[in-house]
């Protein structure tokens, strides 16, 4: 009935049958190649409706680290204004969380210092923006009045660092070795915070993100000190696992961040 029903609506025998068998006329085969298409079309057609819904209700998991957190708010609330119904997870971590977020494979994107060189392979990074670690100490420290101050000189200082597994603390290290000076380390604080609360206190220097002491800078709470080979350059990368299939929220995400480089970076 249902052959029938479409040979009426069509006007043409789409079927003939010859014997017992049963072929496609001209018009039933060109029927055919039609309807495939169309079925294709609508597969096609309800893809892009479903990822247009995840755009508009998706979920997004970043990690970042502790020091991008005085960035990384300010990106998420200009993203959501753009996405407001998408639920957004936010874990802020130092350079080794990041790493077990990686291997994990629990979160959709990561922003994060230089990734590790041994997971090259496994990861697909992009620089968004430059992250210059600078030399901190209290307005009143001697050293704040003076200019290009040799590396060398600040051997005997004693800086407040940040724990093992920051990037920060990596970076600084591998600064003052490669260049065959001994750094004093005081002591041992968790954010650049607390870092930044021990130099006004007097406790000592410090070696923080430039993104961290705006603030301060503005309230003349802290000094840049200017030292040869400072500031460190670094860089913030947005980083995820090689052959992650994104989800069109984290896709959407990912290219923001990278529109939003050239306004970050001025
Ligand atoms: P942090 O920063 O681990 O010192 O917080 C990340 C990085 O600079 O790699």
């Amino acid at each position: 009935m249902q052959i029938k029903q479409l040979e009426d609506s069509a006007h043409l025998p789409l079927f003939e049958r010859l014997g017992k068998k049963i072929y496609l006329t001209a018009g039933g085969k060109i029927l055919l190649e039609f309807a495939k298409e169309m079925i294709h079309n609508l597969d096609k057609l309800e893809e892009n409706l479903d990822q247009l819904k995840g755009l508009k209700t998706g979920k997004l998991s970043i990690a970042v680290a502790t020091t991008a957190n005085y960035f990384a708010p300010h990106l998420l609330a200009t993203f959501i204004k753009i996405y407001p119904d998408i639920l957004v997870s936010l874990h802020v971590t130092n350079r080794k969380g990041l790493i077990h977020h990686l291997e994990d494979n629990d979160v959709d994107l990561v922003i994060m210092g230089q990734p590790p060189e041994e997971m090259t392979e496994e990861l697909h990074a992009k620089i968004f923006m430059q992250n210059p670690l600078v030399m901190i100490a209290a307005p009143s420290h001697p050293f704040a009045m003076r200019k290009n101050i040799p590396l060398k000189e600040l051997q005997d200082q004693i800086f407040l660092v940040r724990e093992r597994g920051s990037g920060t603390r990596h970076a600084m290290e591998r600064h003052f070795k490669e260049r065959e000076l001994l750094l004093s380390t005081g002591m041992e604080m968790s954010t650049d915070e607390a870092i930044k609360q021990g130099v006004q206190a007097g406790l000592g220097l410090g070696i923080v993100s430039r993104h961290s002491i705006q603030m301060e800078l503005e309230m003349n709470k802290l000094s840049i000190l200017s030292v040869k080979s400072f500031p460190i350059v670094r860089h913030w990368f947005i980083v995820h696992r090689e052959g992650k299939c994104l989800s069109p929220i984290a896709q959407a995400f990912w290219k923001f961040i990278l529109n939003q480089s050239e306004q970050l970076t001025s």
